[in-house]
């Protein structure tokens, strides 16, 4: 494997999708954090900082350490680092430089093995290398900085080979950037790329077993990707000693508890479908604060989860759909971020139920889940499926839940999201949904005025969801849905549509 030390950069996650991509396995772990240096390791990525070298509380490692070990590449920061710890010198350029910038290669390294002599390469930093320490050179230039690629001259067989880029490989603009990291991969750690789905299924289902042995599991599917996948995983290890609980809220779209049971039995899954729809409506009286409404589906849902555990015999063991972003430690630079909104989904179960966890999925990323789910045969409907909220239409349902405005926006929300798939528009689009608004308006259908309920229309282009950018839906189409939802939709009588993005607005808008 592949370890990434994380100095803070916002790209580091994005060096380790690059790597991955390159069919080689990596772990971002905090620049602090001991690590073993065994057979398994196979090289060290240092990543960028928002801090600078020169700074007093700027982070640092010890690479002179390491390198008589593994391999190392540095990236922007962890360039620059390297560069200082080795004695060579840092400073503020007279020039920022940030975004795109012409690479110009000196020598034909095998780092460099395939890439342009003039290549196209992605710079974000303010400080740069002034001066390489002895026994370095530079591999590679750009019209303003010297030194955009670097390497230690190898003339001692107790080292290996140390190299430096100044830009970012990782970025989707530098042009030959996932080259050059697999060069390193490959050509310099030696990594075989067999980090490949079929890998995965085969060692992580051998793993479950162990693991899991004849135990029980108990797990709460969503119907989303992850836990799909995760299931999946678990009952190709152990078959029906896993025992699924999918729990209709009262807040899943339109048939969607029938056609996710129906998805569960085809993949021959063993799930229980649960209707506590009742309770969760009971609890929503009264409660328009949207944290309010967040916190009844959490703990109405713990508590319905639990009483069906209790109802099966001899579980010992929580199945969690659990995805790397959401276990990366990452070094917090600016102090703990705050909480925005809480999202629910990640944790809150398993302390309270004395369960080991199973979580197959742990150091996976959202593209490498979906791969996985096809490896498995899982239906492309299931796998293709938009993000959608763990606490459902209730957040899309402005102010008070009730039953009644639950089914409205059921049916606006099916004919929308129906329309985009008609439209061959649903897999160009991250994420869509309606949003029912506390807000009436007049209007005149046939001879009558009208007084109904105003529904806005959301829909996103993201990549992760951190940011995201309202899609340009074509008028012809927003027409066609307008209509159909005002004309079959009894209640609506006004249709808008979202053009926010985020920042700084936010997908949902609860
Ligand atoms: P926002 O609205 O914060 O949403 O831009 C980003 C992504 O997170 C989803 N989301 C939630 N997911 N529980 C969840 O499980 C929540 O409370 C929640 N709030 C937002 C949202 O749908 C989008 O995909």
């Amino acid at each position: 494997k592949i370890l990434i030390l994380d100095f803070g950069s916002q790209y580091t996650q994005l060096i380790a999708r690059a790597v991955r991509e390159a069919n080689v396995y990596c772990e971002i772990i905090p620049y602090h954090k001991k690590f073993e240096i065994d057979a398994s390791l196979k090289g060290i990525i240092l990543s960028g900082s928002p801090f600078s070298v020169n700074e007093e509380k700027a982070p640092v490692v010890d690479i002179a350490d390491f390198i008589t070990k593994v391999p190392v590449l540095g990236v922007c920061y962890g360039a620059q680092l390297t560069a200082k710890v080795f004695g060579g010198r840092v400073e503020k350029s007279n020039k920022r430089e940030y975004g795109r910038a012409m690479m110009q290669k000196h020598i034909n390294d095998v780092l460099l093995h395939n890439v342009s002599d003039m290549s196209q390469v992605w710079m974000s930093h303010s400080d740069s290398i002034k001066e390489l320490p002895e026994g370095f050179e530079v591999l590679a230039t750009t019209a303003s900085i010297p030194v955009a690629a670097f390497r230690r001259i190898n003339n001692n067989n107790d080292t290996h080979s140390l190299y430096g880029l100044q830009f970012h490989p990782e970025v989707y603009h530098s042009a030959e950037g996932k080259k050059i990291l697999q060069n390193f991969l490959v050509n310099v750690c030696g990594c075989s790329q067999d980090w490949t789905p079929a890998h995965f299924v085969t060692d992580t289902v051998e793993q479950l077993k162990k693991q899991i042995g004849n135990r029980k599991v108990i797990m709460a599917l969503s119907g989303g990707v992850d836990s799909t996948v995760a299931a999946t995983l678990i009952h190709k290890a152990i078959g029906s000693n896993l025992f699924g609980i999918f729990v209709d809220n009262g807040v899943l779209r339109k048939n969607e508890f029938q056609q996710v049971l129906d998805t569960y039995n085809k993949i021959g899954l063993n799930v229980k479908g649960v209707d506590a729809k009742q309770r969760f409506y009971d609890e929503f009286k009264g409660k328009t604060d949207p944290e309010a409404k967040r916190k009844v589906i959490g703990k109405l849902f713990i508590d319905v989860f639990q009483e069906e555990a209790h109802k099966l015999e001899g579980i010992e063991m929580l199945g969690q759909g659990t995805i790397y972003p959401d276990v990366i430690e990452s070094i917090s630079v600016h102090g703990p971020s705050v909480t925005i909104k809480s999202h629910h989904n990640v944790g809150g179960l398993p302390e309270k139920m004395h369960l080991q966890l199973v979580e197959p999925l742990r150091f996976l990323f959202k593209d490498e889940v979906r791969r996985v789910g096809k490896e498995l045969g899982i239906p492309d409907e299931m796998l293709g499926r938009h993000p959608f909220p763990g606490p459902g239409l209730a957040i899309r349902i402005l102010g008070e839940v009730t039953e009644e405005k639950v089914e409205l926006l059921q049916d606006a929300d099916h004919v929308y999201i129906n329309g985009l798939r008609e439209h061959n528009l649903y897999n160009s689009i991250w994420q869509a949904g309606a949003i029912l608004l506390p807000v009436k308006s007049v209007g005149v259908m046939g001879d009558e005025r009208t007084y109904e309920y105003t529904l806005a229309l959301r829909a996103v282009t993201s990549v992760d969801g951190m940011t995201a950018d309202w899609a340009h839906l074509p008028y012809d189409f927003l027409a066609h849905i307008s209509n159909e939802i005002i004309n079959n939709v009894k209640g609506i009588n006004r249709v808008v549509y979202d053009i926010s993005s985020k920042p700084p607005a936010t997908i949902e808008w609860e």
